[in-house]
């Protein structure tokens, strides 16, 4: 069996508070607790560990955090984060010439792809590196874990302001190796739900910080959803996952 849980979307300020007044420390620490003692083989982070912008200090404040942890952890930069400062600060991370932090990481045989779309969109030689990933597996199962979605999600509010700009082209790449499934995992969205694409099959985790009304014209926080991580379970052929309720 393997058991990962999947956080995202903090939205932390060590110096300002935010205009919702969201206890953001007290929230993911809550989360955090009830992680560390859930026998997790590993825990991804989707991004968004900062409230507006990259701080260094915000990520040497989940630096220590996560030092704690009985497992490895696994994170991915978001809108609100600065791959630069994130790999300057968490060791083993490196950016390429555009500045982007992408790797891949096999964990109990089941391999995952981290990008980075901090931007928006991902540059050339990201685009390249996903493509050869694909190419050369001959896994049928592709994991993918991306603080956008790739595809829409049927949010009015993010959809028309801050969807992944490459949608197109992911969609394309997707349609290149049809007899894989692609389950990508992101964040984002502010938002518990699940999407199917053609061979894409996406789960969006909801924040810690606040979630959207995906059905709202505008802006809207969405009172009828809780915060939660994910977790995700591999077992005997079979792959689960839902979303936990902590607070
Ligand atoms: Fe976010």
């Amino acid at each position: 069996m393997t058991k990962i849980a999947f956080l995202t979307d903090q939205h932390i300020s060590l110096t300002q508070d935010n205009p919702f007044l969201i206890d953001t420390k007290g929230n993911f620490l809550a989360l955090w607790n009830h992680v560390k003692n859930q026998n997790f083989d590993a825990v991804f982070f989707g991004g968004d560990f900062c409230y507006e912008k990259g701080d260094k200090e915000v990520y040497q404040w989940f630096f220590d955090h996560l030092a704690t942890a009985p497992f490895p952890c696994y994170l991915i930069p978001g809108n609100h984060d600065d791959s630069v400062l994130m790999s300057s600060v968490f060791k083993g991370y490196h950016v390429d010439n555009d500045y982007e932090m992408y790797y891949k990481k096999v964990i109990h045989d089941i391999p995952f792809i981290f990008l980075d779309t901090s931007k928006g969109h991902m540059g050339e030689s990201q685009w390249l590196w996903l493509t050869k990933e694909l190419e050369k597996t001959n896994d049928t199962r592709m994991y993918i874990v991306m603080h956008h979605p790739p595809v829409l999600a049927g949010s009015t509010h993010m959809d028309s302001l801050y969807a992944f700009k490459e949608t197109d082209r992911f969609i394309k790449l997707a349609r290149a190796h049809k007899d894989k499934l692609i389950t990508v995992f992101s964040g984002h969205y502010h938002l518990d739900r699940m999407v199917t694409f053609e061979n894409i099959s996406l789960f969006i985790t909801p924040s810690s910080y606040i979630n959207i009304d995906p059905d709202a014209p505008g802006f809207a926080i969405l009172k009828t959803q809780k915060t939660g991580y994910r977790e995700m379970v591999w077992k005997d052929g079979l792959f689960y996952t839902n979303v936990v309720s902590v607070l």
